[in-house]
């Protein structure tokens, strides 16, 4: 399956290819895979860096080796990061920027990045930064990378006060999802990507929200069918919102549906023992909360919410933290005024409005909803 984001950014560069398959980096050459890395611009006789994580490298290191050198190219180097949320931090981004400089590659030339969304924001971010932007492509490894941050091009780094702080609009050449890679992640790592995936239905798509409902136990089974289904149907939603608000100008917070809270977790946890995806999965069922509580919404339809994320084994209750630090964490959002944060809320499965909400009003309903399950 292609699937295509097209931006209207500047003259000759008219969007990318996401390539979506089983098999695509160990499964040998493949025509298709040629012709979406051809039109991806990349010189196989220039330099490549691959920049990963240890876990990734151990399990696909020697396969992707193979791949680069079936489509022809020969001059490539890893770079191995540690695994882990704290690798989205200066200290490795300068670390890529020295090897970028050792190897002494050009614009023209490319990074790959393998991994997670450690990876592909980090490394996705050097190549923005480096020699004011060189080419890379996103080899997403996890679920939450296949249908969320290897597409769409927010790159970037975390910062101690805040996460993803800093960074860069910055899209790739191509995207290349290979779905068979999924089945060495750990069961937590698919729940947690799932997250991302129970978004696109709850605030966008009412009918894939209903496939959710009913084939959630497949995809959590590794069913290749029912991930791929859900990797192409994540993508297509994506790639229509970024294609139409590339720089989040509007439209595109709609994908933050879950975030608000969701970063205050992470960040009050200082990006530890929280994933990604259980954080937002949080902060989804307080937004829904929240959307009843204004009258925006049904009390069935966050029902449906807090149930598809329970059932998926993703968390709903808020964690310990007092009102007031959560509060502080979300002033540390990118969207926020002294008093009020905009925020993604649910009028219908599938519909999504903005508002902008005060900080005590939410003071107050956290004081009140420290259980949401
Ligand atoms: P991650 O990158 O930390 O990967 C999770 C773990 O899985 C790591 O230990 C990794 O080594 C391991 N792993 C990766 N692929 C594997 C495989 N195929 N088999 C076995 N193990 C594998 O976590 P993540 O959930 O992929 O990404 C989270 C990050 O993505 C956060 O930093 C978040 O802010 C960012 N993000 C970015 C965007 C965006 O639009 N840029 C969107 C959503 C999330
Ligand atoms: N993950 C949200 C976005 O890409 O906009």
């Amino acid at each position: 399956m292609k699937i295509r984001v097209d931006l209207n950014l500047a003259v000759n560069d008219n969007g990318y290819g996401i390539l979506i398959d089983s098999g695509i980096i160990s499964g040998g050459y493949n025509k298709e895979t040629a012709a979406v890395l051809s039109s991806a611009g990349l010189n196989l006789k220039g330099k490549i860096l691959v920049v990963t994580s240890k876990t990734v490298e151990g399990l696909y290191g020697n396969a992707v080796s193979s791949f680069l050198k079936n489509y022809g190219a020969d001059d490539f180097d890893v770079m191995v990061l540690p695994d882990g949320e704290s690798t989205k931090s200066l200290k490795y981004l300068s670390d890529i920027h020295d090897r970028l400089v050792e190897n002494r590659l050009e614009r023209s030339d490319f990074i790959i990045a393998l991994g997670g969304g450690v990876i592909g924001d980090i490394a996705g971010f050097a190549a923005a930064t480096y020699l004011r932007g060189i080419n890379f492509i996103q080899v997403p490894t996890t679920l939450l990378a296949d249908v969320d941050s290897s597409v769409g091009g927010k790159t970037g780094i975390d910062h101690p006060e805040g996460k993803n702080l800093i960074g860069a609009f910055y899209q790739p050449k191509a995207v290349l999802i290979d779905v068979g890679l999924l089945k060495t992640l750990d069961k937590r790592e698919l729940t947690n990507g799932f997250a991302e995936v129970i978004k696109y239905g709850a605030v966008l798509d009412a009918g894939f929200f209903a496939y959710l409902e009913s084939g959630y136990a497949k995809v959590l089974s590794y069913d290749e069918g029912a991930l791929t289904y859900i990797i192409e149907r994540s993508c297509g939603i994506k790639a229509e919102v970024v294609r139409e608000d590339e720089k989040e100008a509007g439209l595109r917070s709609v994908l933050n549906f879950g975030h608000s809270l969701g970063h205050a977790i992470e960040t009050l946890y200082n990006y530890e023992i929280i994933k990604h995806g259980e954080a937002i999965a949080i902060g989804m069922v307080f937004a829904a909360a929240l959307s009843k509580k204004i009258g925006l919404c049904s009390e069935e339809t966050v029902k449906r919410i807090r149930n598809l994320i329970k059932n998926s084994g993703l968390p709903t209750d808020i964690p310990d933290f007092t009102p007031e630090q959560y509060i502080n964490a979300m002033k540390l959002d990118k969207k926020v005024s002294e008093k009020q944060i905009k925020f993604v809320l649910v009028k219908d499965i599938g519909k999504y409005e903005f508002k902008k909400l005060d900080f005590d009003f939410i003071l107050g309903f956290l004081n009140e909803n420290r259980k949401l399950a």
